[in-house]
């Protein structure tokens, strides 16, 4: 349409995964997005002490290799974007440590608000449904306030008649290393990337 400007959103989404669940997760987000015409950095952050669990399929060895090849996130890469999707395995009812490290790299950004009215949306993979996901999405939201971030949860009838947390997307993975996205969790992304690009 004539005078109007069409801007690109820009999406960070940085992740952690140890069997590939959550990797399964983060590229599904980027795969929506980018449909949905972002521009899309897919990142990961650093985990020196990953070590390979033994007896995995082609295929989720396949996941794992292709989580570990993802470019490493920076606080450059979240000061660039205009959203920022974040998502990690649930560890003790909490994020992982390694989010956390990365998280923590992040003071700059903080002291300068320099995240201040992006926004922000969350995702975990949690072995079981009474194992805390909720509570690791809420140590995401809580990063995201001090930053100063507007937090994005899943709309009510995201998935209508189906039970959707509301603090974001949750996979239950059963332990299980990851092999392929099941069909809920990937309808769960494809309408909340839709939503989150919505203006
Ligand atoms: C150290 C550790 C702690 C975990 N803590 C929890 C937990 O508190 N609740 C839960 O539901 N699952 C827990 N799990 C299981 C993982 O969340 C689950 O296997 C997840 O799907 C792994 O995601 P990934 O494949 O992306 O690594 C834990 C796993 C590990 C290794």
């Amino acid at each position: 349409m004539p005078g109007t400007i069409e801007v690109t959103m820009k999406v960070a989404i940085v992740i952690h995964s140890m069997s590939g669940n959550t990797y399964l997760m983060g590229r599904a987000f980027a795969d929506e997005l980018k449909q949905l015409g972002a521009e899309v950095a897919l990142l990961r952050v650093v985990d020196q002490d990953w070590v390979e669990k033994e007896g995995l399929s082609d295929a989720a060895r396949q996941n794992v290799s292709a989580f570990r090849a993802l470019p490493e996130a920076t606080a450059a890469s979240l000061e660039a974007a205009d959203l920022i999707v974040m998502g990690c395995p649930t560890y003790f009812g909490n994020v992982t440590g390694k989010i956390k490290v990365f998280m923590d790299t992040t003071g700059g950004l903080w002291f300068h608000a320099k995240l201040a009215g992006k926004k922000f949306a969350a995702f975990t993979s949690a072995g079981n449904t009474e194992g805390g996901g909720d509570l690791c999405l809420q140590a995401f939201h809580t990063y995201a306030k001090y930053m100063g971030m507007l937090v994005v949860p899943c709309p009510v009838r995201i998935l209508p008649g189906e039970n959707v947390n509301v603090l974001g997307v949750i996979q239950y993975s059963s332990g299980k290393p990851a092999e392929i996205l099941d069909d809920k969790t990937a309808r769960l992304i494809r309408n909340m990337a839709a939503f989150l690009v919505a203006r």
